[in-house]
């Protein structure tokens, strides 16, 4: 079959596409580039929001006039598949069949019976899958940089969060196995891995009930010896879990990159706890000390999250505070949106105001907007080394690449390539970029 994947979400449901090409290609079929080519359409979706899946719905709805042209399977992957199951093939009569996150390894006998009408739902939860066998397909890469799944799961159980429903249990994959595919990612040219799991500091892997465990910071150590050209880079770290060893690690490794994902949410403690997040504000502000300790160049972002239940124009200002205290060098920012099932759902009023939600998000963006330009105009004048992964969007004449506080620089082109290392002098900036010259 000629199968067109399109994945929402977050970097998890990217690498999991990655798993779910090879499963696919292995069992004889073909991933095309155009829709309209294909026999069956993929659609890996997010539940993180209700806009994500009101997203993914118009698109179902949309493809329906493809449907009429010719045979055209959707099938519903990830994590909308995982939270509403069959459900979903009940209101979106256009859906062929639903695989939740952990049931990827039953698309081939999945596909092999879409002929028979029979409309199918995959959405079993596993303690142990972790795909760790499967060498993922590297969909639309650069060549340059590549995600390595090293955990699933999570059961942090943050009160407005959906991710414990739709991806199961916390479990982590085999430090051989992550290691093995950093350096095969290597061999085959590539730069840059990034590690991803929803928590990835409670990583921890057990030999055997008397094997001696390994922990995040030691995994790193070893991804990070893989080679010293290499750079490995890491998400989402929660600051509960954020230890002084891993941070000793990073410091130790060069090209560790020095950018933290540290997810804050809110500024104020009586929120924090209702979120569950099992840390106060002293904590964050404690960890971010010795982020700065350990690695003075070391760039800090988070997530926020606007107007949750019961939160106060007060508690909100305690959040604008916290940005400004920590300066963030960016931030993902979103208005608080009611997830069904949740303990926020089952035990909390979604009272805020939508009108106040947005005009506090708005306040929390343009805040951010001013730290980033002033966080920017403090790197003019510095030199860093950048990894070149591109042509800029403005200018065939430049290049793109990240420096290691994944910071993006663009710059002229001059003798670099792709896939180089390079020295850029900051010249300029923007809220979001850093514009540069190479260091001869
Ligand atoms: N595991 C990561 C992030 C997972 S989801 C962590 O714990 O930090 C990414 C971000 O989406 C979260 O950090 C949070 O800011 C946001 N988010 C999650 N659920 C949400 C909801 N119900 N409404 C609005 N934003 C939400
Ligand atoms: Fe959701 Fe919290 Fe788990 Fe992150 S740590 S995925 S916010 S429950
Ligand atoms: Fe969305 Fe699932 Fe990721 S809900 S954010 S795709 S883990």
């Amino acid at each position: 079959m000629n199968l067109f994947l399109e994945t929402y979400g977050c970097q998890m449901n990217f690498a999991d596409s990655e798993v779910v090409a090879s499963i696919l290609l292995k069992a004889g079929h073909q991933v095309v580039e155009r829709l309209e080519e294909a026999e069956c359409v993929l659609i890996n979706t997010c539940a993180i929001r209700d806009n994500a899946e009101q997203r993914v719905r118009r698109r179902v709805r949309e493809l329906q006039s493809l449907q009429q042209q010719h045979r055209l399977y959707i099938g519903v992957l990830g994590c909308m598949a995982e939270r509403l199951q069959s459900q979903l093939m009940v209101e979106e009569e256009n859906v062929a069949f639903v695989v939740g996150p952990d049931a990827y390894r039953r698309l081939p006998d999945i596909l092999s019976r879409l002929d028979n009408g029979v409309r199918q739902a995959a959405v079993d939860l596993s303690t142990d899958e972790t795909y760790a066998d499967i060498q993922p397909v590297r969909l639309g890469g650069n060549g340059i940089s590549a995600y390595i799944s090293i955990m699933r799961g999570c059961q942090n159980y943050c009160s407005y969060c959906v991710v414990p429903y739709t991806r199961g249990r916390e479990r982590s994959r085999s430090p051989q196995t992550i290691v093995e595919e950093a350096r095969e990612l290597f061999r085959q040219g590539y730069k840059e891995v990034t590690l991803l799991g929803q928590n990835v500091n409670s990583y921890r892997w057990c030999d055997g009930p008397s094997g001696n465990a390994v922990t995040f910071p030691e995994l790193m150590e070893q991804v990070a010896s893989v080679s010293p050209m290499m750079r490995v880079c890491f998400a989402t770290s929660h600051p509960k879990d954020l230890s002084d060893e891993l941070l000793q690690v990073m410091a130790r490794h060069a090209n560790i990159c020095r950018c933290i994902h540290l997810p804050v949410q809110s500024g104020n403690n009586r929120i924090l706890k209702l979120m569950n997040r099992h840390y106060t504000v002293e904590w964050y502000l404690d960890r971010v000390s010795a982020i700065r300790r350990y690695m003075p160049d070391c760039s800090i972002t988070t997530d926020v999250i606007a107007g949750f239940c019961s939160e106060t124009e007060e508690e909100h200002r305690d959040t604008l505070k916290l940005f400004r205290q920590v300066g963030y060098d960016y931030a993902y920012m979103f208005k608080y949106s009611l997830r069904p099932d949740t303990y926020a759902a089952r035990h909390l009023r979604d009272d805020v105001p939508d009108e106040v939600k947005t005009r506090r998000l708005e306040e929390i963006i343009a805040l951010q907007g001013e730290i980033a330009l002033e966080n920017n105009r403090r790197e003019i004048g510095r030199i860093y080394e950048v990894l070149v992964e591109g042509t800029s969007r403005r200018s065939k004449e430049q290049l793109f690449g990240r420096n290691s506080q994944n910071k993006v620089l663009v710059f002229d082109r001059g003798a670099a390539v792709p896939g180089n290392y390079v020295q850029v002098r900051v010249t300029g900036c923007t809220a979001a970029t850093l514009l540069g010259e190479l260091v001869k």
